[in-house]
């Protein structure tokens, strides 16, 4: 694959950036990844179409993420395009009790203008370091909510290129799990039907919220926030605690003592670091308790 012709032809094409070999690790809170092929910050729903027809036609794999806040990308990178909605389509409009924001803005800046325009709802979502995109299709969620709950509907691009726009109802939300992530869609654009609130008491709860995190999750290093989904009617934070797997390290990366389902990066730790430690703790959850845990966060490239 010539990814240097690639880039020329996308950059005649689209109206968006287009990167060439961009290292990973720069667009993950995790901070490990190797290079992409090719990264493309479209501009707009039109230039996504045109990328994936693109890379349809050439026959490239094509990978979308978004502030990259829950995925594990391998030390040999992707082969392929990948789309980054992330510092683009960041739209964000209210209008009454409906606000809607592009795949792009971040899911703590769309809560904080809700909440400032006395709009409740999306409290629970102010910790959550994802973009729009990536929370509505992972059904992002936090405080006993998540985002399904406040969804009305959805503007997607489907593989084949068309633009839909889906109502909730037929967005098949399950927990961390959705019809737009089983069948590929990549969101441009999310309408959120919130209802009116009192718009001292809602800033009071994202403090609540905000100071939840600070006290209980380890901020302070890179990570991708919990890394196992809970069990049905179990926590995973729990499991791993009690299976000993606290302070437990493979290179540098290490199960965090503040909350056993985060895996912290000390400072340069691989990703085969951190996918090691993964299995460890795996193992380790389950020769204890017989339960296997399911990854929250996503693993894309190549070891
Ligand atoms: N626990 C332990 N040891 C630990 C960590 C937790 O025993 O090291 C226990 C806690 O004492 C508590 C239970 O496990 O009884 C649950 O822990 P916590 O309240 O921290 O919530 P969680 O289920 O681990 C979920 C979300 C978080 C979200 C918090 C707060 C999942 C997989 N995780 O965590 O979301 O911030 O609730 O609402 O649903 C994320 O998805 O990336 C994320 C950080």
């Amino acid at each position: 694959m010539d990814c240097l012709n690639i880039k020329k032809d996308l950059e005649q094409l689209i109206t968006g950036q287009v990167l060439y070999q961009e290292p990973m690790q720069n667009h993950t809170t995790w901070k490990v990844g190797g290079a992409v092929d090719i990264m493309v910050l479209p501009f707009d729903a039109t230039d996504i179409q045109r990328i994936i027809h693109y890379a349809s036609k050439a026959g490239l794999p094509l990978y979308i993420f978004g502030n990259g806040s829950n995925l594990l990308v391998l030390d040999k990178g992707i082969r392929g395009i990948v789309i980054k909605l992330n510092k683009c389509i960041d739209n964000i409009e209210i209008k009454d009790n409906i606000v809607v924001a592009g795949a792009g803005a971040l899911l703590p800046k769309v809560a904080r203008i809700a909440v400032s325009g006395g709009l409740k709802g999306l409290e629970f979502a102010i910790g959550i370091p994802a973009s729009v995109g990536g929370a509505v299709t992972m059904n992002a969620g936090a405080h006993g909510n998540c985002i399904s709950e406040v969804i009305q509907e959805v503007k997607v691009v489907t593989t084949d290129g068309e633009v839909k726009t889906i109502p909730v109802n037929s967005l098949n939300y399950g927990y961390r799990s959705s019809r737009i992530k089983d069948e590929g869609h990549i969101v441009v654009e999310a309408v959120f039907k919130l209802t009116p609130g009192d718009a001292s008491e809602l800033k009071r709860i994202i403090t609540k919220n905000m100071d939840f995190r600070r006290n209980r999750q380890p901020l302070n290093y890179p990570n991708a926030g919990s890394v196992f989904k809970n069990p049905l009617g179990e926590s995973a934070g729990r499991l791993i605690d009690e299976a000993g797997c606290k302070g437990q390290r493979v290179g540098q990366a290490k199960v965090s003592e503040v909350h056993a389902n985060f895996i912290v990066n000390l400072g340069g730790a691989k990703a085969s670091d951190i996918f090691c430690l993964i299995n460890q703790v795996r193992e380790k959850v389950k020769a204890r308790f017989g339960i296997a845990l399911e990854l929250e966060v996503q693993i894309m490239g190549e070891a």
